[in-house]
């Protein structure tokens, strides 16, 4: 069987009588170092975003209030998985084409990042993804 797209993990969670905390920390729950965080929120009804791939950039995708759905693709398969407030989180490797839809409109994102920004890392059109996957 081929190894799944969306890698889901459990991010662990310290309560007490105070509340909750939650720990995404390398090698445990982490399997990189974060160079970089951005958080998506305030998300206009109906609108979807990424319609895009990375050539090198590994993520991991917290939602951390609302609701969001994830979708990627390798060109061939693609998977699916709705993302809540407190939920799995999910990693994705580059080479995935990437679909976030389905904001609430309370959703608030976080993805953290191995590398910092770099445009040239993006495809950002979809029949030239299809391409650099076929020339692997
Ligand atoms: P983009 O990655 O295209 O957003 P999405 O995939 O969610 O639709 O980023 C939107 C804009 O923000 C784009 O102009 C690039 C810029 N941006 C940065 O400057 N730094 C960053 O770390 C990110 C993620 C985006």
């Amino acid at each position: 069987m081929s190894s799944p797209l969306l890698e889901l993990v459990d991010i662990p969670q310290r309560g007490d009588a105070r509340g909750h905390l939650s720990i995404a920390e390398y090698g445990k729950v982490l399997p990189f170092v974060v160079r970089r965080a951005y958080w998506i929120h305030g998300t206009n009804h109906g609108v979807s975003r990424g319609f895009h791939a990375h050539r090198n950039l590994r993520q991991m995708f917290i939602c951390l209030r609302g609701g969001v759905t994830l979708a990627v693709s390798d060109g061939e398969r693609s998977e699916t998985f709705p993302m809540s407030a407190f939920g799995k989180a999910v990693v994705i490797g580059p080479g995935l084409w990437r679909v976030m839809s389905d904001f609430s409109a309370d959703c608030i994102l976080m993805v953290l990042a191995d590398r910092e920004y770099d445009e040239a890392d993006y495809i950002r059109n979809f029949d030239e993804f299809v391409i650099a996957k076929c020339h692997g």
